[in-house]
C-alpha cells in the first residue's frame, strides 16, 4: 500500500505535531520521520513507487558509467527504442531480440521492474509494413498485429510490470489518430489491442499511453471516452501513462486534476516519459523552473495513491531525443552530459525524507 503525504498540505509544525500524536500502528497512514534520501531509488521506495528511466541500449552496452548510474538510480526502466516493432522485426519473419533482451538481462540483475513499450504505435514501424500497407487487407493485417502482440508480450510474459499497449492514437486537438491501424482495422483494433495483451501476458498492467493528456483537453477528452468505452466493455486496461514531455516555454500544467479523472475510474496512471526542454543557452533561471516542472510532476504522482511510476525519458543530457527532435532545444534531463546532478535532480530528491 502506499502511504500518501496529506500532511505535507499543513504547516509544518502541525504535521510534526499530528505526527509525534498519531499511534503507530502498522499499516496505518502514519508518519514517520524518514532519512532524506540520497538516491532516487531511496526516493522510490519511501514513496512506494517505480522511478524509471527509459534505457538507451547502445549506451547501456558501452559505457560503464552511464550503466552505474542507471542501476543506483531507478528501479525501473523502460526501453527507448529496443521493443518498438522496426528494431524487433525489421524484416518480415526476421527477428533481432538482441536489444531488448540486454535491457530485461540488465534489468533482472538489478532489481528493476520493466515497462514494455510499445506493442502497438504509428511510429518506428518497420517498412516492410509502412510501404505495403495497400497491398494488406484488413483481414491480413489484423493477423499481423495480433501476431506480434502474441509474440512480443508472449516471450516477456510474467517479466513485464505494465505494458504500454496502444501508444498515441488519440490525435493533437482530439479524435482518434489517423494511423495505419485505424484506416485498415477500425477503432475496434483498440479493444482487440488489450485482449490479445492480456492472453498474451496476464500479469501484466496493460496501459494505454500519450503525450499532452494534461493540457490538450480535447485530446484527454478523447482518450477519456476511448478508455470508458473499454471499461464499459469488459476490456483489460489496468492504466493510462500521461508521457510528460514538457516545454518550459508553456506554464505548467494540470497533472493533479486530469489524472485524477482517471484514478476516479479505477485505472492507474504513471508519468511515463517525463523530460523537460528549454531553449538553449541554458541558464540558471531556467533550470530552476526546469525544477520547479520535474517536482511538480513528481508531487502530482505522489498525492495520487493509484500513480504507480514516475518514469524519464533518459536521465541524461548525454542521451536524450530532444536536441534531434526539437529545434534549438535541449538540455531536458534530470543530469547533465557529464551525468552530474541539475537542479531537477535536488528537487525530485527534495521531496523525500518527510514520509516514509
Ligand atoms: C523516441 C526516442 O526517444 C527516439 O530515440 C526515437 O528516435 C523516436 O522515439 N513518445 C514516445 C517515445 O512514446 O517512444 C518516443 O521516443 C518519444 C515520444
Amino acid at each position: 500500500m502506499k502511504l500518501r503525504s496529506a500532511l505535507l498540505l499543513v504547516p509544518a509544525t502541525l504535521a510534526l505535531a499530528a505526527a509525534l500524536l498519531a499511534p503507530a500502528t502498522a499499516g496505518g497512514a502514519t508518519a514517520r520521520p524518514g532519512h532524506a534520501p540520497t538516491t532516487l531509488r531511496e526516493l522510490a521506495k519511501q514513496q512506494h513507487i517505480k522511478i524509471g528511466s527509459a534505457v538507451d541500449v547502445a549506451a547501456l552496452a558501452a559505457e560503464a558509467d552511464y550503466r552505474r548510474v542507471l542501476n543506483r538510480e531507478f528501479n525501473s526502466i523502460t526501453a527507448e527504442n529496443a521493443m518498438k516493432w522496426e528494431s524487433i522485426e525489421p524484416q518480415r519473419g526476421v527477428f533481432d531480440w538482441s536489444g531488448a533482451d540486454a535491457i530485461v538481462a540488465n534489468a533482472r540483475r538489478n532489481h528493476q521492474a520493466i515497462r514494455g513499450h510499445t506493442l502497438a504505435w504509428h511510429n518506428q514501424l518497420p517498412t516492410w509494413i509502412t510501404d505495403n500497407e495497400a497491398n494488406f487487407t484488413a483481414a491480413e493485417l489484423r493477423g499481423i498485429l495480433r501476431r506480434h502482440v502474441m509474440t512480443e508480450a508472449g516471450r516477456y510474459r510474467g517479466q513485464i510490470r505494465a505494458w504500454d499497449v496502444l501508444n498515441e492514437a488519440v490525435a493533437d486537438g482530439g479524435g482518434l489518430r489517423d494511423t495505419i491501424w485505424l484506416r485498415k482495422l477500425g477503432p475496434g483494433y483498440i479493444a482487440d489491442l488489450f485482449r490479445w495483451a492480456h492472453q498474451a501476458d496476464p500479469h501484466a498492467k496493460l496501459y494505454y499511453n500519450d503525450y499532452n493528456l494534461e493540457s490538450d483537453q480535447a485530446k484527454f477528452d478523447t482518450m477519456f471516452q476511448v478508455v470508458t468505452d473499454l471499461l464499459e466493455d469488459g476490456v483489460p486496461i489496468h492504466g493510462v501513462g500521461f508521457q510528460g514531455h514538457l516545454d518550459i516555454q508553456f506554464s505548467f500544467p494540470d497533472f493533479a486534476g486530469h489524472m485524477k479523472r482517471i484514478t476516479d475510474l479505477g485505472l492507474e496512471v504513471a508519468i511515463t516519459e517525463a523530460d523537460v526542454r528549454m531553449f538553449l543557452p541554458v541558464t540558471d533561471e531556467k533550470l530552476a523552473t526546469q525544477a520547479s516542472y520535474y517536482s511538480q510532476m513528481m508531487s502530482a504522482c505522489i498525492a495520487n495513491r493509484r500513480c504507480t511510476e514516475y518514469t524519464v525519458w533518459g536521465y541524461t543530457d548525454r542521451h536524450s531525443w530532444v536536441p534531434g527532435f526539437f529545434e534549438g532545444q535541449g538540455a531536458a534531463c534530470l543530469l547533465d552530459e557529464n551525468l552530474a546532478p541539475k537542479p531537477a535532480y535536488d528537487a525530485l530528491l527534495a521531496l523525500g525524507g518527510k514520509r516514509t
